[in-house]
């Protein structure tokens, strides 16, 4: 039974200024008891790393397996965590099945799987990543928008047509656009803001139920800067918009910092704070997540691999579950109390 915020965890930290924390689970993770016992005291959410995802869902097409999805679910509930759906149509997560169908029939099935899945959770979850990374300005469209097979198959409508299926199906979640990239400095980065709060404008006019802007926040340490006016820019405007905002994903891979472990924890603990304090400072915050809790558990072993082979230490426990650095920074960012400017 979750205990409920305790003195010394990022959730009670969190919760200092209403806010939730929270990291990415599988259910394979939950046979471990050390790092159940963290997420338990850590955590007020979880998010569905894998399992509640379309091609998680339906391996096999026509026969839709909830079985993992549902233990997640219940693991939430059972232990009053909030829980955030990740994600209901996503490129990188179509059934290999309906990769090449006809359009009328990748539209029946992607409808069908919205939704089954968010009536099958009504009521139970806390928020849906409705529509993962929408845009790609490399693709050279005018408003930015990734080309998919749900842009081909639905037009650039389909961000409509997800919301408001989701919307009507589960009138209590927080439904959240969720983008990767709106954080790094670069020329594209900046031009991805401006083309994600133009699809924001755009969609807002047309009353697209789009609540939160999810932004999955995984940054390079010594690459990521210490402050980042483009960014305080960007989220005032989504602010002025009346979007809250949830940090969904966030990771500080270090492959770029030296092999050395108390200098990569110290550099990757510097980089989350300075991060948090920029976002928690401008933003309407609703939630901070990381992506996973664990070193040992990290994606970024395998995409973004260091180049001295030593295994990345991008969150804030280690491999034995013990506290770094990073969670002090982080824990100290999440009590601050912020004065709304
Ligand atoms: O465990 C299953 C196995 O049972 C199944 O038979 C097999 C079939 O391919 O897949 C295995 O699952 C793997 C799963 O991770 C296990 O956690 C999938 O192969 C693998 O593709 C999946 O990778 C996930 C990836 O998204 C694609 O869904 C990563 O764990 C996850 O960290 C990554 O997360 C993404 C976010 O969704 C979006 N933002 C970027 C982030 C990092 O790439």
């Amino acid at each position: 039974m979750h205990h409920g915020p305790r003195k010394s965890s990022l959730s009670s930290a969190a919760a200092q200024n209403g806010l939730l924390f929270g990291t990415a689970l599988c259910t394979s993770h939950l046979l471990s008891q050390p790092l159940t016992r963290a997420i338990l005291r850590e955590c007020s959410i979880v998010t569905s790393e894998y399992e509640m995802k379309w091609d998680a869902i339906c391996q096999v097409p026509e026969l839709p397996d909830y079985a993992s999805a549902d233990g997640l679910v219940s693991f939430a509930s059972d232990n009053s965590l909030a829980l955030h759906g990740h994600t209901l149509w996503w490129h990188e997560a179509i059934p290999s099945a309906l990769r090449n169908a006809a359009d009328n029939r990748f539209r029946e099935a992607a409808l069908e799987h919205l939704r089954a899945t968010v009536t099958r959770y009504a009521g139970q979850m806390h928020s849906w990543d409705v529509v993962n990374e929408p845009l790609e300005p490399a693709h050279g469209r005018g408003n930015g928008l990734r080309e998919t097979r749900f842009a081909a198959a639905f037009g650039p409508d389909y961000i409509e047509t997800a919301f408001r299926e989701a919307a009507s199906l589960d009138p209590r979640a927080v439904l959240v656009l969720n983008e990767m990239g709106l954080e790094y400095t670069s020329p594209a980065a900046e031009q991805k803001r401006r083309q994600m709060l133009a699809l924001l404008e755009r969609e807002k006019a047309r009353g697209t139920p789009i609540a939160c802007l999810g932004i999955q926040s995984h940054l390079t340490a010594l690459e990521q800067p210490r402050d980042h006016q483009e960014l305080r820019a960007f989220l005032r405007e989504v602010r002025a918009m009346g979007l809250s905002v949830m940090i969904t994903e966030m990771d500080v891979s270090d492959h770029l910092c030296p092999r050395d472990r108390k200098q990569r924890d110290t550099i990757v603990a510097e980089t989350y704070r300075a991060y948090l304090d920029l976002v928690l400072d401008e933003a309407e915050v609703l939630a901070v997540s990381t992506w996973g809790l664990s070193d040992d558990r990290t994606w970024l072993n395998g995409f973004r691999p260091r180049p001295d082979g030593a295994p990345q230490r991008p969150l804030l426990f280690d491999g034995a579950i013990r506290r770094k650095p990073a969670w002090h920074a982080v824990k100290d960012a999440l009590a601050t109390n912020r004065t709304v400017t």
